[in-house]
């Protein structure tokens, strides 16, 4: 609502919104989108949405008001974002903010809003933003020539764009960390007209895409539970056949326990063309990460990834724990928190000693990283004192726990043996 009626160029800036209140109405793929930026500045996040995405809602760190907007909500905000899909709701939400003289964007009608969202991207302690005069694609397209640039890419946004893929690419986004998808899988992203996303698919990426991008949670797809996979191959499908370019975006590596070899199935069947990019999986990701290379020289000589998804013991189990007992190399568990005891006593029975370093990383890669370290026996108690959460964490057992400590700090080869954690940096134990 500009009271000058000539049109005139935003003022870039950046806000400090470390501890300020931020109002977001709405909780749909938009604001999934937003949530992760506005999280990574250090906002006071009240969100007000009757209902909202399970990637919102299960966002940590923000205020969920579960009702309608209602006037007198923007009170005490900094920033707002009006991301509701009614525009009589995002238009009384700018009014409001206008009259507190709160600058507010508007998700539909950007030009209605008092702020706009730049086309962003983060590297390397450096932020990006690009304003094209409302022009999405245009402001998208030269943050990933810029960013091509930066991150030692060619910088072809431009060419990328005219070599457009057709049908769906099945992309391994990597453990958390944005920084960590390959570059061909960004550059696919960055042309995509439809995202499927998992919730382990990095929400920062999703933060980058243009606003004419439609995201959809794969947790939301309709049908029931049983029937999820086939629904969401059918999204695929239909979007791809509207000659749209899909990306199928997932955490880690898609064949790593990311059913992507399914999808690719489902896919060839129906005629679609597909592409595979592969990811880093955080199974090595995550134990790196921490400190934990997954094999050294003259300490392992073998990696096992397992899935704990099913007990030990359950029918419908593929696993030979037993085998998994006997071995001498790291074994690395994903899916596995809310079984670490069964697992870990499954791995005593089979041969395992009770003192064997055993650690839990919990979001690995991302600003929430954190790491409980102990052996077979206490893993389970340690990682339930520290209140472990899954999906994103990962249980590794290696033989011998190689540490890497601050740059002050030598690398060290541990045996199986608890002693005192060295208060240098708290990753290696005593000598
Ligand atoms: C369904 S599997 C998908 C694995 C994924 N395709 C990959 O290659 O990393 C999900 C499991 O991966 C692990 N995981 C994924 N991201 C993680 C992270 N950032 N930190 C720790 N564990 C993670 C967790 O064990 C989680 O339960």
């Amino acid at each position: 609502m500009n009271s000058n009626d000539a049109p005139a160029d935003p003022y870039l800036v950046g806000l400090d919104l470390r501890g300020r209140r931020v109002v977001v109405v709405g909780a749909g793929t938009v604001v999934q989108r937003r949530l992760p930026v506005l999280l990574a500045a250090g906002a006071d996040i009240h969100v007000v949405a009757p209902e909202a995405t399970p990637a919102v809602e299960s966002t940590p760190c923000i205020v969920w008001h579960r009702r309608a907007y209602a006037s007198g909500d923007l009170l005490g905000a900094w920033y707002v974002l009006a991301a509701t899909n009614d525009p009589t709701v995002n238009a009384a939400v700018v009014a409001e903010a206008e009259v507190q003289r709160t600058f507010c964007v508007r998700a539909d009608l950007a030009r209605e809003g008092t702020a706009v969202t730049p086309a962003t991207f983060a590297t390397d302690g450096l932020q990006v933003g690009v304003l094209a005069s409302g022009d999405h694609r245009r402001s998208a397209a030269v943050r990933d020539a810029v960013r091509s640039v930066l991150t030692g890419g060619t910088g072809g946004g431009a060419e990328a764009a005219a070599r457009k893929p057709e049908g769906v690419a099945l992309v391994g986004g990597g453990p958390g960390d944005p920084d960590l998808i390959t570059v061909r899988g960004r550059s696919l992203l960055g042309l995509a007209d439809v995202v499927v996303a998992d919730r382990l698919a990095p929400p920062r990426l999703l933060a980058e895409l243009a606003p004419g991008v439609e995201v959809i949670d794969a947790a939301k797809v309709p049908y029931g539970r049983a029937m999820a996979q086939q629904a969401i191959n059918q999204v695929l499908i239909d979007r791809a056949r509207e000659g749209k370019f899909v990306v199928r975006l997932k955490g880690g590596d898609p064949y790593v326990f990311g059913r992507g070899f399914e999808e690719l199935e489902a896919l060839a069947e129906a005629g679609i063309p597909v592409t595979v990019v592969p990811g880093i999986t955080s199974s090595i990701a995550a134990p790196s990460a921490a400190g934990i290379p997954v094999t050294h020289r003259g300490v392992t000589h073998e990696f096992v990834v397992v899935s704990g998804h099913v007990a030990p013991g359950h029918p419908d189990s593929l696993v030979d724990w037993d085998a998994l007992g006997r071995l001498r190399g790291t074994v690395v568990v994903l899916m596995a928190v809310e079984r670490l005891g069964v697992i870990a006593d499954a791995l005593m029975a089979g041969g395992r000693s009770a003192d064997t370093p055993a650690a839990v990383v919990e979001s690995a890669t991302t600003g929430g990283q954190r790491t409980v370290r102990g052996t077979l026996a206490s893993i389970a108690a340690d990682a339930a004192a520290a209140e472990v959460k899954p999906p994103r964490s990962s249980l590794w057992v290696p033989w011998l726990a190689l540490r890497a400590c601050r740059r002050d700090c030598d690398f060290r080869v541990e045996s199986g043996r608890r002693r005192p954690l060295d208060p240098c940096c708290g990753l290696h134990e005593r000598a």
